[in-house]
């Protein structure tokens, strides 16, 4: 609708320099330039390189989104911009971007948390989230599940991963087989090709004795040392690796844990809505099993599309409009970039 505030949100948390616009729950534009292929032959993100591509790329980026949405900075309404968590270095060029912007064209400016965007920009796509709903939120930092009772103002956590996250195993496992980074994409494409029960591999924290201290926390780091072993057992026996069947039966050890709890927690607090956001969301073996699973219970699963999983400024823009509808107050102007911004500060 034409008289819903016009938000910008700007996104510089990891290693993509992302700048949307939104009108509502409208999305006008999705502008992103990645420095992942100069983080790749690293196999990880590294932090120097990561905050000098977003130096580069802030500027044409924006120009890219205001020009895709075909609107002016004076147009906008507000500006909203990750705060945290995040690499310090890569969130200090997108929070001073965002505080030269909106000191220039006297816009309030709003910083938002990394994480409480992914499950706001779920709305970009399916409309405003029932409340309450369970988030599960799954990338390359982070693994949590969250009550989201009010977006606006805070979420409560339920669980965490006690180790590696979800993104992270399948970083680490594709780099064990050869694949690419990142390795959510490739594994599960070879897994299409593989058979999920060719190899049994480990549930962290399901057993009975775990699940009485962790029912709603992960852990990926016995199942990704599983993985390792195994490979290397076929390697020293000097047969191939079946990369397909590995890639499956280990994608889908992740993805029976993760939507297993997820479910569980809707469950018990009697919830009928389970979002799911984050990079690993975009995984297809993930889509489908919650939605299988979730059928039973009567429960709905809402997941945005792939490109909207991955980090974006679409989801920051979102999250800040969330925010302006809510009448939560704009941050000051010295507003920080906390790298270690908790998950129940949804803005500073
Ligand atoms: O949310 P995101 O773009 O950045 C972080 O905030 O971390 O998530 C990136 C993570 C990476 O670990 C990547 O391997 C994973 O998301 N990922 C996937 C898929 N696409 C991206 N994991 C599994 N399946 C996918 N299709
Ligand atoms: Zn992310």
């Amino acid at each position: 609708m034409a008289d819903e505030p016009l938000i910008l949100g700007i996104e510089t948390s990891c290693d993509e320099t992302g700048v949307g616009i939104v009108r509502g729950h409208t999305l006008l534009a999705d502008a992103l330039a990645s420095s992942v292929e100069e983080h790749a032959r690293f196999g990880g993100v590294v932090p120097e390189v990561a905050s000098r591509a977003h130096l580069e790329a802030i500027v044409p980026t924006m120009d890219r989104a205001l020009t895709e949405a075909g609107v002016t900075l004076a147009d906008i309404d507000a500006i909203a911009v990750t705060s945290g968590p995040g690499l310090a270095g890569a969130l200090l060029v997108g929070v001073a971007a965002a505080k030269g912007y909106a000191l220039a064209a006297e816009k309030p400016v709003y910083g938002v948390n990394h994480l409480a965007a992914h499950v706001a920009v779920d709305t970009l796509e399916h409309g405003p989230l029932p409340e309450p709903a369970i988030a599960l939120l799954v990338s390359g930092g982070h693994s949590s599940l969250l009550l989201v009772d009010d977006l606006a103002r805070g979420v409560t956590p339920l669980g965490a991963t006690i180790d590696d996250a979800a993104g992270e195993a399948f970083d680490k496992v594709a780099r064990l087989l050869g694949l690419p980074f990142p390795g959510g994409p490739p594994i599960d494409r070879e897994a299409r090709a593989g058979d999920a029960a060719a190899i049994a591999f480990p549930r962290g924290l399901t057993a009975a004795k775990d699940l009485a201290a962790h029912r709603y926390d992960f852990s990926f780091s016995g199942l990704k040392t599983a993985v390792a072993r195994w490979v290397e057992a076929r390697q020293r026996a000097g047969e191939p690796v079946p990369v397909a069947d590995v890639s499956a039966s280990f994608q889908e050890a992740v993805c029976d844990v993760l939507t297993s709890k997820a479910l569980a927690a809707c469950r018990a607090q009697g919830i009928e809505t389970l979002v799911i956001g984050g990079g690993v969301a975009a995984n297809s073996r993930l889509r489908a099993m919650a939605e299988q699973r979730a059928e039973k219970y009567g429960i709905q699963v809402r997941v945005p599309r792939p490109k909207l999983c991955t980090d974006n400024g679409a989801m920051v823009a979102a999250l800040g409009s969330h925010l302006v509808a809510a009448g939560v107050a704009p941050s000051r102007l010295d507003l920080p970039a906390d790298s270690a911004l908790p998950l129940t500060t949804v803005s500073v």
